[in-house]
């Protein structure tokens, strides 16, 4: 079978270097893109005159047959074909004949390859967006039904002071709108029009590179023919977005694996999302959390595989590049897996609100507020903070906890303490407390919720 460069060869390829060098197992994803792509090009071509009307008609004619053809199995990839253009291209020729070998003018595989990753990578960044909005709307229902849950907050895993479970969720939020925002920057390079770069130099023929980007709704053109066809830059930062939403998954996941511990008993999952051992009976197992946990390392290690292989490539296309395609897939997939099953589990997430509660009381987590308390009486930060660990000291001395305390034992320590004192260490005044934006008071939290929703809003529409 000859290949579509198989002219100045004598002999035919070896069937180990054939199978080797192949792409079509994995691009062949790219089918659809790379039609959209050649009937943007078939297009512009029409409109310079390089093609007739007749011409442009046939191949897009048969172009559109092609992909429903590929769709319903009428059509099957050939694996003598090296990849997914070169399998197109031959479909093309056998429906058309002659006229479809006209579709290649101008343009090369190097810069085609280019252009099918950007379309594909583009449509997944949308995909993947979505799906954080639909994440971040999750967490926000929780949040609203939980401004006054209260539970520790923790610093070194350490009990450290008076949160909510809202404002805990809340700090999740953020991550993913970053999430979402680094998206959409690394879109704006994804969507760069590599085509008309040709193998690296350009094309002799009158093309209109800016049609061919209007067409496929491509904001820019690529500036360098030789760029074009080399960079994956926007390969590399895709992964590197796409890790990010793993590093939050992954501490997120790692959260409710803790919390639904014996020794946490914050929350629930559900049966639907756990599973249980062979051996142990009573075990319930959040291994979906796991799983998610565990998956970062997969999409880390496609980041990293894909800056290793890129390292030290000369200008312009090596065909090492044709190794980007594997991690990218399995990276969108992994993402997409990811927060699938996440939305729905987080939907049934149970609450152990007492547990909770009881474990804001031990631990002293109002200890900042009694040095608070002194402060705002004049005392400084420093002293007061001082006069607050040496109350712990005592309490823990004797068993008791700083509500326990009676006035006269506070007293002992600063004579200024007045009966208020009582009434400021709850947890419910310390939560109300800290009510500056950010904080995590629930007036507090309530307003984040409603910046945040006019923000899920607005990136809905756009
Ligand atoms: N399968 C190739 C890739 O994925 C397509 C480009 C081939 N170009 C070439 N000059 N051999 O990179």
């Amino acid at each position: 079978m000859q290949q579509l460069w198989g002219s100045r060869f004598s002999k035919s390829q070896d069937e180990i270097a054939k199978a080797f060098n192949s792409s079509l197992e994995f691009d062949c994803k790219l089918y659809s893109q790379d039609i959209q792509g050649s009937l943007a090009h078939v297009k512009m071509l029409g409109c310079q005159k390089i093609l007739t009307e007749t011409e442009v008609e046939k191949i897009t004619t048969a172009l559109n047959e092609i992909k429903a053809e590929i769709e319903t199995g009428k059509l099957v990839f050939n694996p003598d074909f090296e990849d997914i253009h070169t399998n197109i291209e031959k479909f093309l020729v056998e429906k058309i004949g002659e006229v479809g070998k006209k579709l290649h003018t101008a343009r090369s595989r190097n810069d085609q390859v280019a252009l099918d990753l950007r379309l594909f990578i583009s449509e997944e960044i949308d995909k993947i967006q979505n799906k954080l909005l639909q994440l971040i709307e999750t967490f926000i229902k929780i949040q609203k039904e939980n401004t006054e849950t209260i539970m520790p907050g923790y610093t070194h895993m350490q009990r450290a002071q008076i949160v909510t479970l809202a404002h805990y969720f809340g700090a999740y939020v953020e991550m993913f709108k970053r999430d979402f925002e680094r998206l959409s920057d690394c879109k704006k390079r994804v969507t760069i029009l590599p085509l008309g770069a040709c193998a690296l130099a350009g094309t002799p023929h009158n093309i209109d590179r800016t049609k061919t980007a209007e067409i496929l709704h491509f904001p820019s053109v690529g500036l360098n023919s030789m760029d074009c066809v080399s960079d994956r830059d926007f390969v590399i930062e895709s992964l590197s977005d796409l890790s990010m939403i793993m590093l939050h998954l992954s501490r997120f996941s790692e959260e409710m694996i803790l919390w639904a511990s014996f020794e946490f008993k914050f929350i629930e999952v559900d049966d639907r999302f756990s599973t249980g051992s062979s051996i142990m009976p009573q075990k319930k197992n959040p291994d979906m959390f796991e799983l998610i946990r565990g998956k970062s390392g997969r999409v880390y290690g496609s980041l990293l595989s894909l800056l290793t292989t890129m390292k030290s490539l000369p200008l312009a296309y090596n065909k090492d590049m044709q190794e980007d395609k594997e991690p990218v897939f399995d990276a969108i997939k992994t993402v997409k897996d990811c927060l699938s099953v996440l939305i729905p589990m987080l939907e049934t997430l149970k609450y152990n609100k007492e547990n909770m509660l009881n474990a804001v009381n031990k631990g002293f987590l109002n200890a900042t507020d009694v040095a608070d308390y002194l402060a705002n009486k004049g005392v400084p930060f420093r002293e007061a903070h001082q006069i607050s660990g040496n109350l712990v000291k005592f309490c823990e001395e004797h068993h008791l906890t700083l509500n326990e305390l009676s006035l006269e034992q506070f007293k002992e320590f600063y004579a200024d303490f007045d009966l208020d004192i009582f009434d400021k260490i709850t947890p419910m005044s310390s939560l109300k407390s800290k009510n500056s934006l950010g904080g995590c008071a629930p007036d507090a939290v309530k307003a984040v919720i409603s910046i945040n929703e006019k923000w899920v809003s607005e990136n809905k529409k756009s």
